[in-house]
């Protein structure tokens, strides 16, 4: 059999698998330390499931577990069908499946044991970090080899989010994870002070602007179309908003860091920067929205065109608040309190998560050789279950955050402080309580997905599908 005559739907069947089962851990634990923020008995008194420990787990698993798996999935989907050519080298791309099942496998581990270097989103150790750079080295070339060698002139918008996403971390990762290595397992980050600071928040700012923004918008420019049977509203608006992006969000980081040590320049020029991204941003929102004119009945009766349009909303209010949370005066109360957990959450279970949830339900009977999933009310109840969730949690934690913010500010006629800091902590409790709540949803949201998907895929074959010989739309 020649398999050069079709698609590598074996590597995109394996990542689609790995982002529900990596989705369902990664939010197990996202629950288990929202439950120890509301009853911190329950580490048990066991160092490795500490929250202090627990937590890198949780975005470590969220992010690079569930995320890139799913972008993984759909990018070499994508690139494939709309570059109507097998993916560049199927070895590379199986070893890119294994390398990074390793680097997860290994974060699972060292994470729990305490290991790690203190840098947020980039805790795993050495030797992890230089197995993580080799297999994106591989991922850029399956992916960069498999556009070079297109029948299709054209190169699809889709691919420069992903192509962009692609190579943006490889330079964030390099450059923010120099490091000098003590130990097998210790290093320490090669700059120092306030450098360290501000290279690593320009990693984790752009970490956010490429990985949970710019890949997640390759999904949205192939799968929304698809899904709504509808082309792309502004193909121009397409162009103009990749390039606003790109450039924009390389200049914004120093929002993580208003107030510090930093040259005020710097911070104000990060806030400058955050409120212009508001343009392109919505840009991207606008554009996938609006696909969908002449075709919004369809949302009545297709949940997972539900699940892809409620995300761009989560996505046009994470980009609206992110811009205001960077102005120093709102800085100044949102900072270190739960409200930036709440955009978090609004951005990465509203938006992230949604978007993969829709492009996978996309993918899978596909990958099944079906024309739909085994039960699309289960779709249905995975929308309003998750969305349930998403609302109680970030609600929830707007509140909490506002809240501690005003009374850690709040003084008397004295001039010393209304209240202690174990007072906002009481406070916020019932909230927590509520969080936990949401995620038990969200979480059980993502139970009932992988289900549907063990039923839809469970006992058939990964279908061939032949690559037309002459060039025609994907
Ligand atoms: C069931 C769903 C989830 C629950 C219950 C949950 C819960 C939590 C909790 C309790 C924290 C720590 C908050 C704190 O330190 O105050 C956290 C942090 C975080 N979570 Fe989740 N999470 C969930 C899903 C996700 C998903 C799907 C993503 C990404 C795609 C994500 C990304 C993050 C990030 C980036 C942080 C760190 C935020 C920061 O440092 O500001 N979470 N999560
Ligand atoms: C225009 C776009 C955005 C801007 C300007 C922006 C701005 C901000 C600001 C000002 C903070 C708080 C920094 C602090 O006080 O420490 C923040 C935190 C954060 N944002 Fe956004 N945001 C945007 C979009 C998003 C999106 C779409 C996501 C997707 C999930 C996201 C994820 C995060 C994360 C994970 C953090 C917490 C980082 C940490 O402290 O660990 N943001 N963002």
């Amino acid at each position: 059999m020649d398999q050069s005559l079709d698609y590598n739907y074996k590597v995109v069947k394996q990542f689609a698998i790995a982002t529900i089962v990596w989705g369902v851990v990664g939010m197990l634990v996202g629950v288990i330390i929202a439950a120890q923020l509301a009853w911190p008995s329950l580490n048990l008194d066991i160092p490795w499931l500490t929250y202090g420990r627990l937590r890198p787990l949780h975005t470590n698993a969220v992010i690079f577990a569930f995320g890139i798996s799913g972008l993984f999935a759909t990018s070499y989907y994508v690139v494939q069908r709309t570059c109507q050519v097998r993916l560049f080298s199927d070895k590379l791309a199986a070893f890119t499946f294994w390398g990074w099942q390793a680097v997860i496998l290994s974060a699972v581990i060292t994470l729990p044991m305490g290991f790690t270097r203190g840098k947020e989103y980039a805790e795993l150790e050495w030797p992890i970090s230089i197995l993580i750079a080799v297999v994106w080295i591989a991922y850029a070339v399956v992916f960069f080899g498999t556009i070079i060698k297109r029948k299709v002139k054209h190169i699809y918008v889709a691919n420069w989010f992903f192509g962009g996403y692609i190579l943006a971390v490889t330079l964030l990762h390099v450059v923010n994870s120099m490091s000098m290595p003590a130990s097998l397992f210790k290093s320490y980050s090669m700059y120092t002070g306030v450098q360290d600071a501000m290279i690593q928040w320009w990693y984790g700012h752009n970490a956010v602007g490429f990985i949970l923004t710019a890949g997640y918008l390759g999904m949205v420019y192939y799968f929304i179309p698809k899904q709504a049977e509808r082309p792309v509203y502004s193909y121009k608006l397409s162009i103009v908003h990749f390039w606003a992006l790109i450039f924009t969000y390389m200049w914004a980081g120093p929002h993580h860091l208003q107030y510090t040590a930093l040259p005020d320049w710097a911070q104000s020029l990060g806030m400058v920067f955050s409120l212009i991204l508001l343009a392109p941003s919505w840009g991207g929102m606008i554009n996938g929205i609006m696909t969908l004119s002449g075709a919004w009945h369809k949302l009545r009766t297709d949940p997972i065109l539900k699940l892809m349009i409620v995300s761009l909303s989560f996505y046009g209010m994470a980009t609206f608040e992110g811009p205001m949370m960077s102005i120093k005066t709102v800085n100044a109360l949102s900072h270190y309190t739960d409200w930036g957990i709440a955009h978090v959450h609004g951005g990465a279970l509203g938006w992230v998560g949604f978007i993969t949830m829709g492009s996978i339900y996309y993918l899978i009977p596909r990958l099944a050789g079906q024309d739909k999933m085994y039960s699309t009310k289960l779709i249905d109840l995975h929308f309003w279950v998750a969305t349930i969730g998403v609302v109680l949690y970030i609600a929830a934690l707007w509140i909490a955050g506002v809240m501690q913010g005003l009374m850690w500010r709040a003084v008397n006629a004295d001039g010393t402080l209304t209240y202690t800091f174990v007072e906002s902590v009481k406070a916020s409790y019932p909230y927590y309580v509520v969080r936990v709540i949401g995620g038990l949803l969200y979480l059980g949201g993502m139970c009932v997905m992988a289900y549907n998907a063990w039923m839809t895929l469970k006992g058939r074959e990964t279908p061939r599908a032949r690559i037309p010989e002459l060039s025609m739309a994907a």
